[in-house]
């Protein structure tokens, strides 16, 4: 089977699909895979590291579309909402898609791509179980984002963050809070920890709080119990707005004593809980940073502006969206991991294996046959389950 990793086409990505060095792994599994010219060049990937590992080089988008017998690409349409509909007319029927593809986005893109005859694979549906962890393209991408928001931060605070102690006098460590402990909240501490600030983080899960202390942080306990805070698949679930009220209420004097605050409290497919106010905002030192990890949908900050960086009320907001874009090398090398596992789970004797009653296939095949077949998407939208589906396929 040929795998084709097309150059990225969302404006300004530089990250690419696949790195050369997964292709001898890929090419023992009986995967050949060929290149769009230039589609590593912005990660840091020449064309000629790929054609060294055994990669074969096409020039024209369109052929290598034709060529491909999977394409691998890190924002599909979908994932993709500005340029990515170029890509439709290229596919054909057959075809497989793996990616971002935004499976909870907008259910007229999928259609879209099921139209085409497409067999989707949406990377961030991949299942959090031990078996799937070295896949999980969406726990890589929130390493890097977490490690980018502390660097973010202390560039932009106007303090340092370690304790110093000079002849011209003893610097305070900067203190940094994290709100919403999962995989980005965890490495920003981790990061703030390595910079010398002294971090504390709050997640409504209690499992978070022994991670926390666990790489050095505090963690701070708030007076109220979130109501299955996580669900089946590991991730947090919605509150009511009355605990956000409360939540609101008791982070106040925490926040306003930080001088950094970095939100990464999300919820799938969900807005985003507010959970820093204007009012909290106000109360906090001039020149403070906070980073807001959850902006894309519409921000953990009542101020966050969605891309934007703002000064307000002396405070800097980060609402900046795909930090892990902003270090192209690592986040491609580590996505290509994750696809490059996927991949050799997927394809068995040089066929994709669509077994249905294994988990990893299940949840992350979004399209197929010419339809969504994906059950937990279907439920999302609104559609009818489809009767093929197997009993709790992907909820
Ligand atoms: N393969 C695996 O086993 C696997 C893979 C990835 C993550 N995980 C685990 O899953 C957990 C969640 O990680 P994630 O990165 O997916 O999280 P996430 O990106 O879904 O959410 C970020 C964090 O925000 C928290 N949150 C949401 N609303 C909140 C609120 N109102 N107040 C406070 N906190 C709030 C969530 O509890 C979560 O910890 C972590 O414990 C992580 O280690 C396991």
């Amino acid at each position: 089977m040929i795998v084709g990793v097309p150059k990225e086409i969302y404006p300004k990505e530089r990250r690419v699909g696949l790195v050369p060095a997964v292709i001898p792994t890929l090419k023992k599994a009986g995967l050949d895979v060929v290149v769009e010219s230039g589609a590593g060049l912005a990660a840091g990937y020449p064309d000629s590291e790929y054609v060294e590992k055994g990669a074969q080089l096409i020039g024209d988008r369109a052929e290598l579309f034709k060529t491909a017998d999977i394409i691998v690409q890190f924002l599909c349409y979908g994932a993709n909402d500005v340029t990515g509909s170029q890509d439709l007319p290229l596919m054909h029927k057959g075809q497989a898609l793996i990616g971002f593809v935004r499976p909870l986005g907008t259910l007229k893109t999928l259609q879209e791509i099921a139209e085409r005859g497409v067999t989707s694979f949406s990377v961030e549906l991949m299942p959090r179980t031990t078996r799937a962890q070295s896949m999980d393209a969406l726990s890589s991408m929130a390493t890097i984002c977490g490690y980018r928001a502390v660097v973010l931060a202390a560039d932009t605070l106007p303090r340092m963050f370690p304790m110093l102690t000079t002849a011209a006098g003893t610097i305070a460590p900067a203190r940094v809070l994290i709100i919403g402990a999962g995989v980005a909240g965890l490495q920003a501490i981790a990061t703030a920890r390595r910079l010398g600030a002294v971090a504390s983080a709050y997640d409504m899960r209690p499992a978070a709080k022994e991670q926390v202390q666990s790489l050095g942080g505090r963690f701070v306990e708030l007076p109220i119990e979130a109501k299955d805070a996580q669900d089946a698949r590991g991730y947090g679930k919605a509150q009511d707005e009355t605990f956000y009220q409360k939540q609101r209420e008791l982070l106040g004097k925490t926040v306003a004593e930080s001088d950094v605050v970095i939100t990464a409290a999300v919820i799938p497919g969900k807005q985003s809980p507010v959970l820093v106010t204007q009012d909290m905002v106000k109360k906090m030192a001039p020149g403070s940073v906070i980073v807001d990890l959850a902006a894309e949908r519409g921000g953990n900050c009542e101020l966050t502006k969605p891309s934007e960086v703002v000064v307000e009320h002396n405070v800097t907001i980060i609402g900046v969206f795909n930090l892990a874009g902003t270090v192209p090398y690592h986040a491609s090398a580590l996505y290509a991991r994750n696809v490059s596992a996927f991949l050799q789970h997927l394809v068995r004797d040089g066929k994709l294996q669509l077994d249905l009653k294994d988990e990893i296939i299940r949840e992350t095949l979004v399209t197929q046959g010419g339809e969504v077949v994906n059950a937990r998407v279907r439920e999302f939208f609104g559609l009818l389950a489809l009767q093929s589906a197997p009993a709790g396929g992907g909820a």
